[in-house]
Order: C-alpha cells, then sequence, then structure tokens
C-alpha cells in the first residue's frame, strides 16, 4: 500500500472494519471476574482507531496531570484514546508538563489558552479540537472516578445511548467528603436547573460526562459557554430529547492542588441561567452591563450632589468628577462580574482602566457637553446630568467591549 493510499476513504473504511473484529467489551464479563484493581490493563481499546477523547480543563493542575493519565492508562489500556488538556495558560505550568509527556506521549495533547479564563468555554474548545466518535470530560483532579470511563462508554457504544452522566447522586454514587455548605449549594443549583432542563437528569450539575459526537455537533453552536456547567448548558441547548444514560461514581477528594471554585461560581451561574432563559432576547453581557451602568448612576448621583451641595462646587466639575467616579466603578464592576472570563489582572488591570477611560472620553466629552448644554439651556440638573450619562453609557458598552476586553460573544 502506498503512502498517500493511508489517507484513501477506502482504507479508512477497511480499518474501521478491522478495528470493529478486534474491539473487545471486557467490562462486562472478566471485569466482574477479577475486579477493577488499579493498574490492571483492560485492554478495552484494541482497536488502532480512535474512538474516544478525553477532555480535561486544566488550571494549575500541575501535579495531577502524570497521576492523571497513569490511572487512564491502567484504566484504558493502550490505544483507541487520546487526552486533550485544556489550559488556560496556568501559571504553574501545567501546559509544559503536559507538552512535556506529549513528546513521548502522541496520545496526548495540549490546548493551550491565553488570556482567557472559563470551564465551559474550555471544554467546547477542547471538544471541538478532536476527531473522536465519543467525547468525555473530566476533572484533572482524580475527583471523578476514571475506573467508570468503560461503562460510559459502553452506554454509548453498545447501548446507544447520546450522553452518559457520570453522577454523584443516584445509588451508587456519592459526594465524598463534601461539607454541609458545598452539598446545600450543589443541590440548590441541582434544583433551580430544573427550570431550565428539558428531560430530568439526577445530577446535571456534574462535570463528568460522556457524548457521541453529533450531540456536539448539534448544539455547539447554541452553548453559552458561560461559567462551569458546561453539562448543564449542553442540556439546555439540545433541541431533540437525547438518550441520557447515568453512570454513578463516587466522588473523590482532590488529588493534588486546590479548588477553583469560588462564591462567584454563583454568579456565573446565574449568568448561564439568564443566557438559556432572557439571552435569546438580549445578550446577557448587554444585560449585566447595563445594570451596572444603572448602579453607576448612583454612583454618579452621589458624588454630583455632595460636590454640588456639600463642597458649592461648579456645575462643570462636579459632573467631570462625578463622570470619572462612575468609570472607575463600573470598569471595576464590569471586569469583575461581565467580562469575569476575560478579567483584566494586575499590570492589565491598570492597561485595561486605561484603554477603558481613553475609549469612553469620547463617550465622556458627549456626556458633559450634552449635560452642560442642556442644564446652560434651562433644563433641570437632574435631568440633564442624566441624559449625559445615558450618552456615555453607550458608548461605552460598544466601545469598551471591542477595546477593552476584546471582541466576543
Ligand atoms: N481551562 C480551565 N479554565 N480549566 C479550569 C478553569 C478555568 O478557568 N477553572 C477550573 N478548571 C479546571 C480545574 O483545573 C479542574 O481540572 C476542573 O476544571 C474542575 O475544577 P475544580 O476547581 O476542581 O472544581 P470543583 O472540583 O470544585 O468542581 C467540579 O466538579 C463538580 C462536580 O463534578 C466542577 O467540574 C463542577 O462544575 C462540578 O459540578
Ligand atoms: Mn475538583
Amino acid at each position: 500500500m502506498t503512502k498517500a493510499s493511508r489517507f484513501d476513504a477506502d482504507h479508512r473504511e477497511q480499518r474501521i472494519e478491522e478495528g470493529k473484529g478486534s474491539r473487545r467489551f471486557p467490562w462486562h464479563e472478566e471485569n466482574h471476574q477479577h475486579g477493577q484493581a488499579l493498574g490492571e490493563k483492560m485492554n478495552i481499546m484494541d482497536s488502532s482507531l480512535l474512538r474516544l477523547s478525553i477532555v480535561v480543563p486544566t488550571f494549575n493542575e500541575l501535579r495531577n496531570v502524570r497521576e492523571l493519565l497513569r490511572r487512564l492508562e491502567a484504566t484504558l489500556g493502550a490505544t483507541g484514546w487520546e487526552v486533550i488538556f485544556v489550559d488556560d495558560d496556568s501559571p504553574d505550568g501545567t501546559a509544559t508538563e503536559v507538552r512535556d509527556i506529549a513528546q513521548a506521549e502522541t496520545w496526548v495533547r495540549c490546548l493551550q489558552r491565553v488570556g482567557r479564563r472559563g470551564l465551559s468555554s474550555a471544554c467546547i474548545e477542547g471538544m471541538l479540537a478532536t476527531s473522536a466518535p465519543t467525547i468525555a470530560v473530566m476533572d484533572a483532579d482524580l475527583q471523578h472516578d476514571e475506573t467508570v470511563l468503560p461503562r460510559m462508554l459502553a452506554e454509548i457504544e453498545q447501548g446507544g445511548a447520546d450522553l452518559v452522566v457520570g453522577t454523584r447522586y443516584s445509588a451508587g454514587g456519592s459526594t465524598g467528603d463534601w461539607n454541609k455548605s458545598r452539598k446545600a449549594m450543589s443541590q440548590l443549583a441541582t434544583m433551580t436547573s430544573r427550570a431550565i432542563l428539558k428531560q430530568p437528569v439526577s445530577d446535571p450539575m456534574s462535570g463528568f460526562f460522556m457524548l457521541q459526537r453529533k450531540v456536539l455537533d448539534s448544539t455547539v453552536r447554541g452553548l453559552s459557554g458561560l461559567g462551569f456547567k458546561i453539562l448543564l448548558d449542553i442540556l439546555a441547548t439540545a433541541k431533540q430529547p437525547l438518550r441520557i444514560a447515568e453512570v454513578p461514581y463516587r466522588f473523590r477528594d482532590r488529588f493534588a492542588g486546590e479548588s477553583k471554585l469560588d462564591e462567584m461560581v454563583i454568579w456565573e451561574y446565574g449568568m448561564l441561567l439568564a443566557d438559556k432563559t432572557i439571552g435569546r432576547f438580549v445578550p446577557v453581557r448587554f444585560v449585566t452591563f447595563a445594570i451596572i451602568g444603572g448602579l453607576g448612576v448612583f454612583v454618579h448621583m452621589a458624588i454630583l450632589v455632595s460636590e454640588l451641595k456639600g463642597l458649592k462646587v461648579g456645575f462643570t466639575t462636579a459632573q467631570s468628577t462625578a463622570t470619572a467616579g462612575a468609570m472607575v466603578f463600573n470598569y471595576t464592576l464590569n471586569n469583575l462580574l461581565t467580562y469575569r472570563d476575560r478579567r483584566l489582572r494586575r499590570w492589565a488591570w491598570f492597561k485595561g482602566l486605561f484603554s477603558f477611560m481613553i475609549a469612553c472620553s469620547i463617550g465622556a466629552l458627549a456626556n458633559i457637553g450634552i449635560a452642560i448644554y442642556l442644564f446652560e439651556n434651562r433644563t433641570q440638573w437632574l435631568l440633564a446630568a442624566l441624559s449625559g450619562v445615558l450618552v456615555g453609557a453607550v458608548w461605552n458598552y460598544a466601545v469598551t467591549q471591542l477595546y477593552t476586553w476584546g471582541k466576543g460573544k
């Protein structure tokens, strides 16, 4: 066979046939006979074809990478699968570690994203980067039990499921050593998620699942990609009812490193819910920006009033400083909330503030100009100021989305 023919369609068909012939699914018999001793190769992946891709989002998971790979290989055998780490430029060098390993192990890949953050969007990009017919998503910290992967794959390849959820709640599953408040929060989120879910799933918050590529193909354009809940995003986006299977597992403690989830996960979850409900009509980022702008008006007015009434300064000075104060306030909140996934820090924060102010200066000039014009033409001071703020706000949104936080959804 010539080299070029390796890429012929016929040749691929032939390989698929060969692959099928050599496939074994020993987790039904052998697994039960011999147990699931760690390190025991189950050779479920006898096929030389790529059958499964495991997408692992990472942020500062350096010390978990090798252990995860070791355990995956112990469970899945040597061939037929790959791992894609999607790393958001972790300062601890996770991406470098993955690439070091990948030079010898070509089934390991690294997708490094720079200047971005976000678990969901990382998973989406990882899933899009593979050609495998079946895709799994799991965390890097070994909290997800990799030994159930063969069962999940069987649910898809043999059971015909579209999507399999690794669930912590149904019989046999467990949340491990979670504290009370984390358990309560997780349950509350699960309850509210029912509002946007079309099908009942016992653990829609799970970060551990497997799906057929076609599920991704049919939902990817509608995904919000906001926050942590990628599975919920997929479930809420799917138009057709999916055949869903659930595989219980015990949620383990983290192997190394620490959780990236903080209180802000509630906010991100709110953004996802909002996007899935009102997002159809108006972009959720605009809603957030507008609400923050509304709060900015109060800040503006507080500064304006205290300067006008308290310090007795002139209207022009008061309106100008109030505009600047509101600008800093708006920038800070938008950076924390609206553009959380592209949050600017340290130097970038100051640069961002600078560009925010430069970009908005035209808006601010229009703001002050219009307000002064109206004020001098017998418009009441409050109305004059508000009109100025409105013009400034429209400018702020359009211009800063583009220049301060870059273009995006
Ligand atoms: N690329 C990228 N970008 N990866 C991230 C980011 C990010 O901004 N934030 C977190 N990760 C990675 C972590 O490195 C880890 O591999 C995985 O996403 C999960 O993050 P953890 O910080 O370990 O989250 P958790 O254990 O508290 O919660 C997880 O498990 C829950 C139960 O399955 C998340 O997956 C939750 O969504 C899930 O409900
Ligand atoms: Mn974790």
